[in-house]
């Protein structure tokens, strides 16, 4: 286990393959960031240990069950990684007073009433969004420091939806997608270092942060990754129900508006850059790589 680095505050990352946990990688440079090999938070003693050793003060976990579809065909294994293991991790954290950051998403809420602030009820419309909600009370009911970040539509190092729409344009001429759901996209550096300037103000309890800008359907921002590839592909806006109709395997039901609201980040002096400025950054990285 690589020792934290002299007089820089003991910082650990799970999930360290994913998204956010690649960028909070790329940002801390001295946190000890592990991947699901070196730690699968499901193994509770594993967990119990690395803490032990790493002693952190702040634990970023960026480990959860993210595939939205697949999670209703296994809830089991999504409340595993997205609650039960969030209990060892709290109970962990507890031990050593550390701060536990837990991740969330817009998920949590019906889309019925957009934009969402911290205080708004939750009813989450399928498996995945169920289990990160498991995932909060987990958090909330530990006893411990926490700060539960509510995000949604990540983008960064890894699989997501622009890499996917980018990959397509350069091979179609038109692509079909879903203009019936609005939410905030977000860039995984940006929020991990909006993530980390909440801790550094000292901030706990649940914050929502997301991407500046207004509320983009999917295929308004596959539009915009379009444009910035410079493609001449054709985006066709179809419905949630157009869309998925000769699609096989089982489908979550998504919100139709999980735009969060996040005037508590801001009036705590964080707020993201507008996600249109992300996504023409991230896509002209896409093209040089
Ligand atoms: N992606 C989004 O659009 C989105 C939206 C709202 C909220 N969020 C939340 O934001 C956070 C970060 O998401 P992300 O986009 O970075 O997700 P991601 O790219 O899917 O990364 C999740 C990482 O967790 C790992 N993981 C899964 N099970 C694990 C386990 N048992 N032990 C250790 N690691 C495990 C995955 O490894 P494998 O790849 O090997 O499975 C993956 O590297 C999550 O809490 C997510 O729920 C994401």
């Amino acid at each position: 286990m690589p020792d934290p680095k002299p007089g820089v505050r003991r910082v650990l990352v799970t999930g360290g393959g994913g998204q956010l946990g690649r960028a909070f990688a790329a940002l801390l440079p001295g946190a000890v960031v592990l991947n699901r090999e070196a730690l699968d938070i499901t193994d509770n003693s594993a967990v119990q240990r690395v803490f032990d050793e790493v002693r952190p003060e702040v634990v970023y976990n960026a480990a959860a069950y993210t595939a939205v579809d697949r999670a209703e065909a296994e809830p089991e294994r999504a409340r595993r990684v997205n609650a039960d293991a969030v209990v060892s991790l709290a109970t962990a954290a507890r031990r050593h007073d550390a701060l536990l950051v837990q991740f969330s998403s817009d998920y949590i809420f019906p889309g019925d009433a957009g934009p969402y602030t911290e205080l708004d009820r939750t009813l989450p419309l399928s498996v995945y969004g169920r289990t990160k909600l498991q995932g909060e009370v987990a958090v909330r009911s530990s006893g411990g420091r926490y700060l539960i970040v509510r995000t949604s539509w990540v983008f960064g190092e890894g699989s997501n939806f622009v890499r996917r729409i980018v990959d397509a344009a350069a091979r179609l001429d038109e692509v079909k997608v879903v203009d019936d759901q609005h939410g905030r996209p977000t860039y995984a550096p940006d929020l991990a270092e909006g993530v980390v300037a909440l801790v550094e103000a000292g901030c706990t309890g649940v914050y929502n942060l997301v991407g500046g800008g207004e509320a983009v359907s999917w295929a308004g921002l596959a539009e915009s990754a379009i444009v910035a590839a410079g493609f001449s592909c054709r985006v066709l806006p179809v419905t949630t129900e157009q869309y998925y109709a000769d699609k096989k395997g089982p489908i979550a039901v998504r919100p139709a508006n999980s735009e969060l609201d996040c005037s508590k980040a801001r009036e705590a002096g964080v707020c993201l850059r507008p996600w249109p400025q992300a996504v023409a950054e991230y896509v002209k990285e896409l093209r040089l790589s």
